[in-house]
């Protein structure tokens, strides 16, 4: 008798910056209106899935021990949502293997959650379309659409409603790891206070840095840079002043928080700066740890799917 093996299915989901987040007014559901252009980051997660006898989810890699493995993790609830809107049980074991940092402001949650509807489509044969897949991903969080599809993307409503930008050549990144964390809902909660009692400076349209992606300019671009979430993480975490001023003066173009933070992200020239940008940057003690990226890259994929009769 022949028995089945199942060979895990891996899929990889990347992480993400935003290169402009302009957050408007809060709306009767506790979001903010949002419209922000977000790139897509080598650095990325891995997860693994099997069929099992019943939900488990495991951590490893960088950060593992900060990551819940039970019903509070978004994979967990990504297999319920997408294992109930097709009628069947979520009979699964995930691994995740994280390379993005927990809680940094780059989506490692969200990611995870992506690749989770990608590696259950793939391993339940269901061939879901991707406006099916985006759906699902938007009941999960802002980010989840996003990191689904990758590339260059401008964002609206919470973030969630996605268009395509044209982006050329590859922009190289240097990401610094802070020392304390930020949650996001603190971190907006704190720009409306912030707004409540005058009226921070705001980014405004983005018109400008869609014209330099399409340019491939990276020196055009970095001026360009711009969040309206960055006082706000900056008045929580003041540390975070010390480390955007560092990579500039490490050689970095431009600096700036990612996303609701606290993970600071830097533009470079090219490949080269951005390795010698990160020593220098690691040597500073501004920070807890760094990490080169470059993007844009796809969003979640099927790296390994096979089953062996
Ligand atoms: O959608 P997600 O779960 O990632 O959002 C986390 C929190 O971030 C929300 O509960 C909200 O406090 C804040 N948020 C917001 N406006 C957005 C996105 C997120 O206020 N557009």
């Amino acid at each position: 008798m022949l028995s089945v093996v199942h060979s895990p299915v891996v899929v990889r989901a990347p992480s993400k910056v935003n290169l402009h987040l302009s957050v408007g007014d809060l709306r009767d559901d506790g979001y903010h209106e949002l419209t922000t252009v977000f790139q897509a980051l080598s650095l990325s997660d891995e997860i693994s899935v099997v069929p099992s006898q019943g939900l488990r989810v495991n951590v490893k890699g960088a950060d593992a021990t900060k990551v819940p493995t039970d019903e509070r993790n978004l994979v967990w609830k990504a297999a319920v949502l997408l294992a109930d809107s097709v009628g069947r049980e979520p009979l699964v074991e995930i691994t995740i293997d994280k390379g993005i940092p927990v809680a940094g402001g780059m989506a490692g949650g969200s990611s995870d959650a992506a690749a989770t509807l990608v590696a259950l489509d793939a391993m339940w044969k269901l061939d879901l379309s991707r406006s099916e897949l985006t759906d699902l991903a938007a009941k999960l969080g802002s980010d989840v659409p996003f990191v689904l599809h990758g590339g260059t993307a401008v964002g609206t409503g919470r973030g969630e409603k996605l268009l395509p930008v044209l982006s050329r050549n590859t922009f190289h990144w240097v990401l610094a790891l802070a020392k304390g964390g930020l949650q996001t809902p603190a971190v907006f909660g704190e720009l409306d206070e912030l707004r409540s009692k005058g009226s921070p400076p705001r980014i405004g349209a983005p018109d400008a840095l869609m014209q330099a992606l399409a340019s491939g300019d990276a020196h055009a671009l970095a001026p360009l840079l711009g969040n309206d979430l960055q006082a706000a993480a900056t008045s929580l975490l003041p540390q975070l002043r010390r480390t955007l001023r560092a990579g500039v003066a490490a050689g970095a173009l431009a600096g700036i928080v990612s996303g609701s933070g606290p993970t600071c992200a830097f533009l470079c020239a090219d490949a080269d700066t951005a390795v010698s940008v990160s020593a220098e940057l690691s040597g500073a003690g501004v920070c807890r740890t760094v990490r080169v990226a470059s993007g844009p890259v796809p969003g979640a994929r099927v790296v390994t799917s096979e089953s062996i009769g």
